[in-house]
């Protein structure tokens, strides 16, 4: 009999396998505990960019924390490319953007890219073409000589996704990528991570731009509470099962009394609207999270 044939499914990028995590709070009078990650489980296919959204407090920088080994789970399991985060090797594929990146404010752009890579193992000369090439790509060439001291938020927060890029990883982790970033810069970082996804590098982002994530994210999770409300592509999250949307261009008064007049055969087939389609992301967040009683309120 011939031998079964080997498997070739590739791993997840991620997995996230019923991750729990709590918190034990010391109070004045009595130790409360906080469930931060309730049972939680999602993949990110490689290639893939995911994003998570959910309101302050839902769990999502922890659950990041725990994929990438800086937090033990109570419970549950966490793999990167199919290796447990707790086995240091996981970790060299991937890039981190933290939440609250700290820097060197006394190191310049290309001094930081070079203390980064420096620490990421990598040659002098490779490295000095690796840094030459994230400056281009992060649109900060200009202001390499510049110490980050006088930087502003926005190019911090380019300088860290630099950084984050350095060790060439085949996944990059970003917590708020756009945070205080003014639409412009927000802009060019949503291109970047769509040009990541073009080198095949995979994107788990978190972020709170629920436009943004609708425009570049090939799936999104939504959690509310450390748990999973809803999962899907964005045509999935949005489409309303019991309605069918026509899309007309140049649709003249005439053109649109004519199709209402056609549906006088057809009594159960009821005309709702008619107008633009309208991006609603935001409706779904905040009804599937309850938004408002937010954890840290
Ligand atoms: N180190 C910690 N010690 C105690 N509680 C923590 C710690 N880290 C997170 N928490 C709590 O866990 C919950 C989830 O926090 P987390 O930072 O993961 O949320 P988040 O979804 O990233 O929120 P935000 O959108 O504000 O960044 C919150 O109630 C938070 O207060
Ligand atoms: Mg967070």
């Amino acid at each position: 009999m011939d031998p079964a044939p080997a498997s070739t499914s590739v791993p997840a990028a991620v997995t996230i396998s019923g991750l729990t995590k709590t918190f034990s709070l010391p109070g004045v009078r009595n130790k409360t505990t906080v469930t931060a990650v309730d049972d939680l489980s999602f993949t990110v296919a490689p290639g893939e960019i995911y994003g998570l959204i959910g309101p302050n407090g839902s769990g999502k920088s922890t659950t990041m924390k725990v994929l990438l080994g800086l937090m033990a789970p109570t419970s549950g399991d966490t793999a990167i490319f199919g290796r447990d985060s707790r086995d240091f090797a996981a970790r060299t594929d991937v890039g981190y953007l933290p939440e609250n990146p700290y820097f060197y404010k006394h190191l310049t752009a290309s001094e930081t890219l070079y203390f980064y890579g420096k620490l990421c193992g990598l040659k002098r000369a490779p490295l000095r073409e690796r840094t030459q090439e994230l400056l281009a790509l992060v649109d900060l060439e200009a202001a390499r000589d510049r110490r980050l001291g006088g930087y502003s938020k926005g190019m911090l927060q380019r300088i860290a996704l630099a950084a984050a890029l350095i060790g060439s990883p085949r996944m990059v982790v970003l917590d708020e990528p756009t945070a205080g970033v003014d639409p412009a810069g927000s802009r060019k970082i949503r291109d970047l991570v769509i040009s990541l996804r073009d080198r095949g590098i995979t994107v788990f982002l978190c972020s709170h731009l629920l436009a943004q994530v609708q425009e570049v994210c090939d799936r999104i999770g939504i959690i509310a509470r450390g748990r999973m409300v809803n999962e899907g592509t964005v045509d999935e999250l949005l489409s309303v099962k019991d309605e069918t949307e026509i899309l007309l261009r140049h649709a003249t008064p005439e053109a649109l009394a004519a199709i209402k007049k056609s549906l006088i055969d057809h009594p159960k087939t009821e005309l709702i609207r008619t107008g633009h389609p309208e991006a609603s992301l935001e409706t779904l967040f905040l009804s599937e999270t309850n938004s408002e009683d937010s954890l840290d309120t």
